[in-house]
């Protein structure tokens, strides 16, 4: 961790104020309650999201007019350019709008090589995690910290999966295609617990601030995982994909841990992948048996 102080930072302070200030706006939607509408299957949006989304976009247009902004619900704006942030205004909408306390917005600033097309990623350069419900702000810039609430903050020291607390989230789009509920079955069985608390972006802050040893998705987009992967790598922590390739903002897989378990999170889904060393789950015949069983007791 460096020693630069928050007051050396370079995008984080203006950052930082637009996201508490879309912040406040989302806890005065989530006391006065909002409708529910479908993007598609559970996939929900409502006018905290959208609301949030406009005045990050119109903040960050006055604060850093060269700056491009790609955000969940659909800004897309100066994609050409050097520097662009990743916002997802409202990370954890299910969350929200079911009134369980747990979401964040999410902003995260991509630098890329001069001359780069729209398509090519560049490297992210600042992160800012702003939890409304917690007045918790997570900041980072590449190469100089982390901090939570201008405090330094770190990964966990623990060593061992055994020993850890971990976290996943699982898709509101093509549910039965995603494989996760195996594994969360497996690193449930092989940790302290998994937790799916419904924000990709608070996970991986919870990971950079030593709350969480580890977290992992499959298919999570920019918006989700910017902010948060420059967190845990300026906690001290790693992130990878499932196979400890490097990763890429567009990813299927997104895996972050404190760096001390990450070898062993690795080798577990090389084993999970290749099928081998699984625990099995009771069958149907084997529920009805232990059911009858406490039944007669
Ligand atoms: C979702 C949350 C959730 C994760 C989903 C994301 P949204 O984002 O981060 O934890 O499991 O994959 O889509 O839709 O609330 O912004
Ligand atoms: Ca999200
Ligand atoms: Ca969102």
């Amino acid at each position: 961790m460096s020693e630069t102080s928050e007051a050396d930072l370079v995008w984080i302070p203006k950052a930082a104020a637009i996201a508490q200030e879309a912040g406040a706006r989302l806890r005065e939607f989530f006391a006065q309650g909002v409708e529910t509408e479908y993007k598609g299957d559970v996939d929900l949006v409502t006018v905290a999201d959208r609301t949030a989304e406009k005045l990050i976009r119109e903040r960050l247009a006055e604060a850093f007019p060269e700056h491009g902004v790609y955000g969940e619900e659909g800004t897309r704006e100066r994609m050409e350019g050097e520097f662009r942030w990743y916002v997802d205004p409202l990370d954890g909408t299910t969350n929200f709008a079911h009134g369980f306390p747990q979401f964040c917005v999410s902003m995260g600033l991509e630098q890329r090589p001069a001359g780069a097309t729209p398509a090519q990623d560049g490297t992210i350069v600042a992160g800012v995690i702003y939890d409304p419900m917690r007045d918790e702000l997570y900041t980072a810039e590449r190469g100089r910290g982390a901090w939570l609430n201008g405090k330094p903050m770190h990964v966990s020291r623990i060593d061992h999966l055994a020993e850890s607390l971990i976290s996943t989230g699982f898709p509101s789009r093509k549910r039965h295609d995603s494989p996760n509920i195996h594994f969360y079955h497996e690193f449930t069985l092989r940790s302290h617990g998994v937790r799916r608390a419904g924000s990709a972006a608070l996970d991986l802050a919870y990971v950079a601030a030593g709350r969480l040893e580890a977290f992992w998705e499959f298919n999570l987009n920019p918006w989700d995982t910017a902010a948060g992967i420059l967190l845990v790598t300026e906690a001290g922590g790693i992130v990878t994909d499932f196979a400890g390739g490097a990763f890429q903002l567009n990813s299927s897989e997104t895996l972050a841990s404190n760096g001390l378990i990450h070898a062993e999170l690795i080798s577990l889904f090389n084993e999970m992948f290749a099928g081998r060393d699984l625990s099995p789950i009771p069958t149907p015949q084997e529920f009805a048996k232990r059911r009858a069983e406490r039944a007669a007791s």
